[in-house]
């Protein structure tokens, strides 16, 4: 029988990755929102585990959102890809992505690449932009570590995206003659769109851009102890800012359209990152 404690599947589920891919020593995890699966497409020398293989890994329900784990290279760096997360507001709980994250840190990755797509709260970051995330607001107000005992669970969020990776995305968008903006990513539940109101609500806590992912991940990485590098591709304006209607339809396309930039930048970025 698969187990359903936590600790336990995350056993299981090394257990598991260890006899699959018993050469793979990945040290970067990568998680790919929509917009971003072509990073995944690129991947060299891939090896796929289904995470219905994976004790605690997420079901899918979400259309269009993947559900594998992937495993091998880019550039010199080896890589382990989650192509789908579970999102907070399929269930109102925030830890569905605490086995995959937990056991991607004890299979030995120390930095969590995310992604997202987002809508923008910006005049200047137009649908199609980038922006690394500096920052975010879990306007949520929820937690994966809930139900967590001892002192680790009171984790230093003062540096969640981690500053030297940063440096490193700008300074790539930089040599390769790209935009990238950074911001702040305000992490709303969903599953509905934001009203209006809330969009405003964003712009004067200070937010840039507005999503429903990432932050319960940046948090479980933290308290893991992995370093964190987000970005977000901006697939809308926020509600109100523009006379477009939102939908998940809408989303998806304008994530695809925008899907071979971000993923060529994404690809370049952890080729070229120093760890
Ligand atoms: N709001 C919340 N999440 C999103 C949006 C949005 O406008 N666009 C893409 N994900």
């Amino acid at each position: 029988m698969s187990p359903t404690d936590p600790v336990d599947c995350v056993d299981a589920a090394l257990n598991v990755l260890r006899q699959r891919l018993h050469k793979a020593r990945p040290r970067i995890a990568l998680v790919l929102g929509s917009g971003w699966g072509g990073v995944a497409e690129r991947i060299e020398a891939p090896q796929r585990v289904s995470y219905a293989d994976l004790p605690g890994f997420p079901k899918p329900t979400v259309q269009g959102h993947a559900s594998d784990l992937l495993c091998g290279r880019i550039g010199a760096h080896e890589v382990a890809v989650l192509t789908g997360r579970k999102h907070s507001y399929e269930t109102g709980d925030a830890s569905g992505m605490v086995v995959p994250l937990r056991t991607l840190r004890a299979w030995g990755c120390d930095v969590l690449v995310q992604t997202n797509a987002a809508g923008s709260v910006r005049a200047d970051m137009p649908p199609g932009s980038l922006m690394l995330m500096a920052d975010h607001l879990n306007l949520a107000q929820r937690s994966p570590l809930v139900g967590e005992t001892g002192s680790a669970r009171f984790v230093d969020m003062a540096q969640a995206y981690d500053p030297d990776l940063r440096a490193q995305a700008r300074a790539h968008a930089t040599q390769q003659g790209l935009a990238l903006h950074e911001g702040v990513y305000a992490w709303l539940l969903g599953p509905q769109f934001e009203t209006p109101a809330e969009i405003r609500m964003t712009q004067v806590l200070g937010a840039d851009a507005v999503g429903m992912s990432t932050v319960p991940e940046t948090i479980i990485a933290r308290h893991a102890g992995m370093r964190v590098l987000a970005l977000s591709l901006m697939t809308n304006m926020g509600a109100g800012l523009s006379a477009e209607t939102l939908s998940h339809a809408h989303t998806l396309q304008q994530a695809q359209a925008s899907s071979a930039h971000a993923s060529g930048f994404l690809h370049g970025l952890i080729a070229a990152l120093a760890l």
